[in-house]
């Protein structure tokens, strides 16, 4: 492929001679459409700009070759209007619509949200926001969830999960769709992706990976427009994330690469600009890294209301306009789409290749035959067509045959799951005086605004104050059928053991009253507060606190009651000022968990199942001490003043806090369990006879080159459950990079990890297969994975900051 990939030398996108306007889309000026942004490197700095990669590759059927002739033979039965339908969205019954062509018994396509549910249905599940998945650092319970949430997409008739998320990554702490996503490193979040991938097209519906890519924060992440009569304009573009080459390979790219190597359906791309052109226009991006370098043989759509241009889009790289119309929500369906009947006038008119739109649909259409979605694919359910609020029947511009059955229950027994996953999810922070698990207590006072049910409705978009959060708000929440509230859950456990329950549930009240006065007769055995944090998307989140004055509730409660447990519903970080208060005696981060909510948690405290969450982000002592905020009041009125320079390159999360030795409160990684376990007998060994410093050039698969997949070293341990109960714990795998690695190297990084379940006193050996991709760092020179020379340092512990095992292992290049 020609490319000007030789051209980058200094590391730093396009930071070379070449003047990116004379290269194609990102500025093209034939397109009137097109979306030109004025390259200024004294505005825009050493990054911050996108050097073009033309032309789009074709798709080669690497991975699905029958698929792919399928699809090649129903392209070339399409007219030049079918096809441009065809890559287009419409409105329609589901959030995403491809129309049918009946004439070749193509029924269409529908595209339904999102990462935890199938959002515009009736009788679905809720399962587990994305943060708390990844909390559980279990694989099978990433791929049962994918899998399970995949039965029911397809069992209500959608071709298409919108799910699931790898960016936001967690750049940023208070990013506002941190909890869709998985965890804030990319190691875990890349296994995340491909188990929840592979679950969701193991059950027949394509996955999207999204969004692609750099979509960090949610401030400005469109445009700012203005209407005048008829005429809208941009007033401010979008924020543009800017970051260096190495920093995209190494953390942002990287879960993206899990997800084409699984052979992912499609790719979402994001909203915001990435390095000053748009992500859903970006030819680094879409042609450059996905489709050439990760081999990515699917489909790119957008983001819904981010193409910003035709022509330019189809040459960056862009497969699919979603939802269809010109741009922007809030725009008028009926005005058109910058593809559409575009893309037939571009046709025509010779300004765009008939084979490039050809491409596109043959990549739309090989998923589908790889799942044999041709055959006997469920029906659009039409209750999802009454729901579906984003493109109502109003708006319609075709019809669709909506004659399957109605209001179809697709919830099989996934409420035994969404409990177990949510329980395996909850992570034990703090545990003084065995305050957990419960003991049977005879007396329990409930506080906080968190443990009852909802009291504003079961499709909750907004930060509603009573009621308990099971996720977040925007397009990746879902509709409940029914919630177990951890208040319901107590009740009904508190009832076996013939206990009494009081509760207090209004905050406000909680923080300014004397709740002594609930002492009935006699102080309760055990005070538990559920507090909760909302976050969604479309915004940031303004702190890192609880939310409805829950530090308030927690100092009121504990400056009166000596045991007093504190559960948090939580959209991910929160600093939590009262850890060490003296009655605060255990601390429980349940994030966002689902339906079965009330159940999972009491699982865990009254000690069913033991706790084996770990932090999948670090939490500070103040939320001062994370870098990179969200970019927020730029007051200048400049067309492209939104800039957010990732200028702490590898250092989010616990990568920064370790390169500056920052204490920190609960470190990535943590989380208690009610057993103990000892980690010893540390080994590498060697899978392979001589490690080259680079790969072999082998050809591209999906996921990049195979070389880098394969397995280099097998580190192993044995772990020993030194407890009294049956518990499970993860043992991590941090790498330390050699001194001759480039300046910027994080000092520990995670390259493994192992959900492992014991009984008492049971020993296993656990494995750690060390990819070559796991040993080597970007190298921006000559723009491939290098293993740098010297001593590797291998740690095997509990956390990122405790580290029980060392090994050193030293490569040299043989
Ligand atoms: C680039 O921006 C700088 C600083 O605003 C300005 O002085 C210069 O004229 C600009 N150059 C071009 C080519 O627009
Ligand atoms: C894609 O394949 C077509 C033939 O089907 C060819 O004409 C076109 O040049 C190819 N495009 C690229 C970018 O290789
Ligand atoms: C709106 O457009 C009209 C005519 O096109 C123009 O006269 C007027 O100044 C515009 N108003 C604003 C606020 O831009
Ligand atoms: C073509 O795109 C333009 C915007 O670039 C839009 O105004 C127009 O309505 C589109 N045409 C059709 C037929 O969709
Ligand atoms: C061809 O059609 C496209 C889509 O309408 C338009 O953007 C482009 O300007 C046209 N080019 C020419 C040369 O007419
Ligand atoms: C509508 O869909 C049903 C079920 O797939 C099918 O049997 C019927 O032929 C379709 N009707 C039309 C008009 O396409
Ligand atoms: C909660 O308590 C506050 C403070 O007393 C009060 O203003 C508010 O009305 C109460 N809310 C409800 C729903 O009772
Ligand atoms: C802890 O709780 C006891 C009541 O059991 C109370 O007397 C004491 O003041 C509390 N301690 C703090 C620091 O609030
Ligand atoms: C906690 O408070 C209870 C009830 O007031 C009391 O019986 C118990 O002794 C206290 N425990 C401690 C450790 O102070
Ligand atoms: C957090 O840090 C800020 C700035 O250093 C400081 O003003 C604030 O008091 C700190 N908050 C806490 C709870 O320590
Ligand atoms: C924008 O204005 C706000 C409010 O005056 C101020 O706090 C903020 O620092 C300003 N931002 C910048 C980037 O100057
Ligand atoms: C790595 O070690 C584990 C644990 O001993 C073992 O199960 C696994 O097969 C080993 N992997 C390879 C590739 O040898």
């Amino acid at each position: 492929m020609a490319s000007v990939l030789s051209l980058v030398v200094s590391g730093l996108l396009a930071a070379s001679t070449v003047n990116a306007q004379n290269y194609g889309s990102d500025s093209r000026t034939d397109d009137a459409f097109s979306y030109v942004q004025p390259l200024n490197t004294t505005i825009l700095g050493p990054y911050g700009h996108s050097p073009a990669v033309l032309p789009s590759p074709n798709s080669t059927g690497n991975g699905w070759e029958a698929a792919f002739e399928k699809a090649k033979q129903f392209v070339a039965l399409l007219t030049i209007d079918e096809k441009a339908d065809m890559v287009t969205g419409t409105p329609g019954p589901c959030v995403g619509n491809i129309l049918a062509i009946p004439r070749l018994g193509f029924n269409g396509l529908c595209l339904q949200d999102g990462p935890l549910s199938i959002r515009v249905a009736d009788y679905a599940s809720v399962f587990s926001a994305g943060v708390s998945a990844a909390s559980t650092w279990d694989r099978a319970i990433l791929y049962e969830r994918g899998h399970s949430m995949g039965k029911e997409f397809k069992a209500k008739g959608a071709h298409v999960a919108l799910s699931p998320v790898a960016g936001p990554l967690g750049r940023s702490a208070y990013s506002g769709r941190n909890w869709e996503g998985f965890a804030a490193d990319p190691y875990l979040t890349g296994v995340a992706m491909e188990y929840t991938i592979r679950g969701h097209q193991d059950a027949g519906v394509q996955a999207t990976a999204k969004h692609f890519i750099g979509n960090e924060q949610e401030t400005q992440r469109n445009p700012t427009w203005s209407t005048n009569g008829t005429v809208t304009d941009v007033i401010q573009e979008s924020i543009s994330a800017n970051m260096d080459d190495r920093t995209m390979h190494e953390l942002y790219l990287w879960p993206f690469a899990n997800a084409a190597k699984v052979n992912c359906a499609s790719f979402m791309c994001s909203y915001q600009r990435l390095n000053g052109s748009y992500a859903c226009e970006n030819s680094k991006a879409l042609n450059g890294l996905l489709k050439e370098e990760l081999g990515f043989q699917g489909y790119v759509m957008s983001d819904w209301g981010g193409v910003h241009s035709g022509v330019a889009s189809i040459e960056g790289g862009l497969d699919l306009n979603f939802p269809g119309g010109l741009g922007s929500y809030g725009m008028d369906w009926k005005a058109g789409s910058f593809f559409g009947k575009n893309i037939t006038l571009a046709v025509n008119n010779g300004t765009v290749d008939e084979t490039r739109v050809d491409d596109m649909i043959i990549r739309i259409m090989t998923p589908y035959y790889w799942l044999g979605q041709d055959v006997d694919f469920p029906t659009v359910d039409p209750s999802s067509a009454d729901l579906n609020t984003f493109s109502p029947r109003s708006t319609w511009l075709h019809e669709f045959n909506l004659t399957g059955e109605r209001s179809r229950d697709v919830r099989e027994d996934h409420g035994e799951q969404i409990r177990r996953h949510g329980a395996q999810a909850t992570i034990l922070l703090k545990n003084e005086n065995n305050a957990l698990p419960l003991k049977a207590p005879k007396s329990i006072a409930v506080f906080g605004n968190d443990a009852g049910d909802d009291t504003q409705g079961f499709y909750n978009q907004v930060d509603f104050e009573y009621g308990t959060l099971t996720a977040g708000g925007g397009s990746g929440t879902g509709r409940l059928t029914y919630l177990v509230s951890p208040l319901a859950a107590i009740n009904a456990r508190a009832k076996q053991d013939g206990a009494i329950v009081q509760q207090w549930l209004n905050n406000t009240l909680i923080a300014e009253s004397d709740v002594t006065t609930l002492w009935v007769p006699t102080p309760p055995e055990v005070c538990i507060v559920f507090l909760k944090t909302w976050a969604e998307e479309a915004a940031d989140r303004a702190h890192l606190s609880v939310d409805w004055v829950g530090d308030d509730v927690v100092e009121s409660v504990a400056s009166v009651c000596n045991n007093t447990i504190v559960v948090t519903h939580s959209s991910g970080i929160n600093t939590l000022p009262w850890a060490d208060h003296v009655n605060v005696t255990a601390i429980v981060a349940a994030h966002y968990p689902g339906q079965e909510s009330g159940n999972s948690i009491i699982d865990v405290l009254y000690g069913d199942v033991s706790p084996s969450g770990k932090l999948p982000y670090t939490i500070a002592y103040n939320g001062t001490d994370y870098n990179a905020p969200p970019t927020t009041a730029i007051n200048t009125t400049g067309v492209y003043d939104w800039q957010s320079w990732f200028d702490e390159k590898l250092e989010i999360d616990y990568r920064y806090f370790d390169a500056n030795d920052i204490d920190v409160r609960y470190e990535f990684g943590f989380g208690l369990s009610y057993s103990t376990f000892k980690l010893a007998d540390i080994t590498a060994e060697p899978l392979v006879e001589s490690i080259t410093a680079t790969p072999e050039q082998l050809p591209i698969q999906p996921g990049g080159n195979p070389a880098l997949w394969e397995s280099i070293y097998n580190v192993t341990v044995s772990l020993t459950n030194t407890g009294e109960v049956y518990a499970a714990t993860v043992p991590q795998l941090y790498v330390t990079f050699p001194d001759s690695a480039p300046e910027g190297t994080p000092v520990k990084q995670l390259r493994g990890f192992e959900k492992v379940w014991l009984q008492a006193g049971e020993s296993q050996t656990v494995g750690f297969e060390l990819m070559r991709r796991d040993l080597s760092y970007w190298d921006i020179v000559s723009q491939d994975w290098v293993i740098p020379t010297g001593e590797f340092t291998i740690k095997v512990g509990f956390s990122s900051r405790d580290l029980k095992e060392v090994i050193k292992i030293t490569l040299v290049d043989a």
